[in-house]
């Protein structure tokens, strides 16, 4: 393969980069998208190899399975090599490598589930972490196995690469090791902050926005940016339909088909306006933009302690982020950058984007690492080493759902290792796990879904009354999740036989029943992607299922995953009391808020105002808890007396969840 530069600022400073890696394992690198890290730093990585005679790969980490299709592709190219030869690429379920292959290109995932077979990584005498900045789990896991790591192999080069300015937390974090910061070429690039008109809606803001630059410049191309592949959808039918001279409107976002990805990377004579999500922000770089429309939002994921569930919310972007968007434009001439949001909105943004772990959910953070081998939680080097005490909830959540085993050597268990795979949170893993064994996987699946999704019943201001009159036909008055089961049978009124959905009909109803269509479009797309998920994972939905026993299967399914969520009515505080004494009470919006008092019942979303409220209950036979969480519970004995008739001693046998003393709930007394 030849290894020639091409005039980029990263190429300019080619000495200086090798002189670094020369003199330090550990070299890290910032510069602007677009300055040559990704596709030039690994050609520097095989230059320094060949000239120290080692004949190891280079292996470069993406975060988007995109990025690492696409770079591999190009730097194939500038090498004169075929993809799959010396330049190979590998994504989940897709490896284009062969023996000859030097350098590779991968998912950071990949390079994870690669340590699990080869702990020292010996295929590679380099490797390069690319788009470092963007701190996803995946990233903080490898930087952390690779800072152990280089104290165990001398020979391993490490080159941290990073689009934004806080490359001194990396550097830091590997010892004070050489930082190489190329600065990029600009031209100055115009602000301009185009707020919202009242009721307006995105897609007619966007829409807006990208006339405003049309006007300045009806040649250059635009790149708009906004949260998710829907919006993307939306705006661009509706900006397409403006018909702008000479002007195609191209989608860029991750799940891209193999060709439409090319269609981004070569000129087709037209102005272009592409429609991206946040991977064109620094992991893909699309030539020859001229300006930029910034919605200011991006789907990210978090975890809402109240709600208990991992997912995905459209949020205002970091200023980081903002800045990275607006560099796109101005690399070719000036530019200018549309911003759909004002500037004391911008102002209010945070600096920087929050690391992965400081939004993902303990417990499924510390399965990962015992899936992958990490170690213990506290002794793993993370540049943001998480609070010990959302690991000590982390570990007790683990250890209610059944997912470890052991104290001090801590193991996972089979369950445990089912919900590492599994792309929910280990609670709701746990209760789909469950729900399989018990034959009421559709149901569960269902809910599930539904609760990941934001709620679908909306209550507009002023026709509150109207709302829940239309909705009160989905209410179950034993169970909030049964509400998920009947709003599911109204939607899927609408689907076809070939599973399609007839969406102005949908549409339709969902306005007279005072629902969000773009909610419910949600939820189905959350039910479709767990359920793949599953099925890669082999499992059968087995069905058995008599009508009258789906209800108890369906919320043992659910109390295997909040096992300590159960409470009993206590007359007189007129309140439920639950585990570790806490008390909480019936949201107003439950179908179990009127109507006849349920004993026992299990509490979903937790929500602590001025008291704690239960948002979804639903009402459970005790002894449920004993059958589903046995390793919970505690057998006492007491009262015992002689029985005469059958020459032995008889007592009352009290089954409590919890730890048997204070705050422990009793159950069943026989
Ligand atoms: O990684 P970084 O953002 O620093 O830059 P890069 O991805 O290595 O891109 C360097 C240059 O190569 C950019 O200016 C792109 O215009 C060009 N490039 C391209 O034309 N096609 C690709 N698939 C990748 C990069
Ligand atoms: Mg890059």
């Amino acid at each position: 393969m030849k290894i020639e530069y091409p005039d980029l600022p990263v190429a300019r400073r080619r000495e200086e980069i090798l002189e670094a890696m020369r003199l330090s394992q550990v070299v890290v690198v910032v510069g602007e998208t677009g300055s040559g890290k990704t596709t030039q730093l690994p050609k520097m990585a095989v230059e320094l190899a060949e000239a120290l005679g080692q004949k190891g790969r280079i292996g470069c980490t993406q975060p988007r399975r995109l990025a690492a299709t696409s770079v591999a592709r190009r730097v194939a190219e500038e090498c004169g090599v075929e993809v799959g030869g010396e330049v190979g690429w590998q994504v989940r379920f897709t490896e284009v490598c062969s023996k000859e292959t030097r350098v590779k290109f991968m998912t950071d995932g990949i390079l994870l589930a690669e340590t699990q077979g080869d702990r020292q990584l010996r295929q590679y005498d380099t490797i390069i972490i690319d788009e470092a900045h963007e701190r996803s789990l995946n990233i903080d896991f490898l930087l952390g196995y690779l800072k152990r790591l280089v104290d165990r192999r001398k020979d391993l080069r490490v080159v941290i690469s990073s689009a934004t300015l806080d490359a001194g937390r990396f550097s830091e974090f590997f010892g004070s090791c050489p930082v190489v910061e190329v600065e990029g070429r600009t031209y100055p690039v115009e602000d301009v902050f185009l707020e919202e008109f009242e009721g307006e809606g995105l897609r007619e803001h966007v829409l807006r926005g990208v006339e405003y630059v049309t006007d300045l410049d009806a040649e250059g191309d635009v790149l708009v940016f906004l949260p998710g592949e829907r919006e993307i959808r939306e705006c661009a039918d509706l900006v397409d339909g403006r018909g702008f001279q000479n002007t195609e409107v191209v989608p860029v976002y991750a799940r891209l088909s193999l060709k439409d990805q090319e269609r981004v990377f070569r000129p087709s004579g037209k102005r272009r306006i592409f429609m991206a999500t946040n991977v064109a922000e620094t992991s893909l770089t699309i030539p020859g933009i001229v300006s930029v429309v910034d919605s200011g939002l991006a789907r990210v994921s978090r975890f809402s302690p109240q709600r208990q569930v991992q997912s995905l919310q459209v949020e205002m972007i970091s200023r980081a982020s903002a800045r990275q968007r607006r560099g796109r434009c101005g690399r070719v001439r000036e530019g200018v950058c549309v911003k759909l949001y004002g500037e004391e909105a911008f102002e209010r943004c945070s600096e920087f984007t929050d690391p992965e772990i400081r939004r993902s959910a303990l417990s499924g953070v510390i399965l990962r690492m015992l899936s992958l081998k990490l170690g213990d939680v506290r002794e793993f080097p993370f540049i943001d080493p998480p609070s010990p005490k959302a690991v000590g909830e982390g570990w007790k959540t683990l250890e209610e759902v059944g997912a470890v085993v052991g104290k001090g050597e801590v193991e996972l268990t089979e369950t445990g290792w089912r919900l590492a795979k599994l792309p929910v949170d280990p609670r709701l893993g746990r209760m789909l796990v469950e729900s399989e064994r018990r034959g009421v996987f559709e149901e569960v699946l269902i809910i599930v879904s539904g609760v990941s999704a934001m709620d679908v019943r909306e209550r507009p201001q002023g026709k509150e009354d109207r709302a829940d009159e239309a909705q009160r036909k989905f209410l179950d008055e034993k169970s909030d999740f049964g509400v998920f089961l009947n709003l599911w049978r109204g939607v899927g009124e609408f689907q076809t036989d070939k599973g399609k959905f007839q969406s102005n009909q949908l549409r339709r109803w969902c306005e007279r029943n005072f629902l969000s269509y773009r909610r419910v479009r949600e939820w189905l797309g959350i039910h479709a992607e767990l359920r793949r998920s599953f099925r890669k994972e082999g499992a059968e939905g087995k069905a058995i299922e008599t009508a009258a026993d789906v209800y108890a299967e369906v919320h043992k399914s659910i109390l295997a995953g909040i096992p300590r969520q159960v409470g009993v009515w206590d007359k007189e505080k007129r309140l439920y009391h639950g585990v570790g004494n806490r008390q909480f009470a019936v949201f107003p919006g439950s179908g179990l808020f009127k109507g006849k008092r349920a004993l026992w019942v299990l509490g979903f979303e937790l929500v602590e105002t001025s008291r704690l409220w239960a948002r979804k209950v639903a009402e459970i036979d005790p002894r449920w808890v004993e059958e589903v969480v046995p390793h919970l519970c505690r057998k006492k004995y007491h009262s015992p007396y002689w029985n005469d008739q059958q020459g032995a001693v008889y007592g009352t046998e009290d089954v409590v969840l919890g730890g048997g003393g204070k705050g422990s709930v009793r159950l069943v007394a026989r």
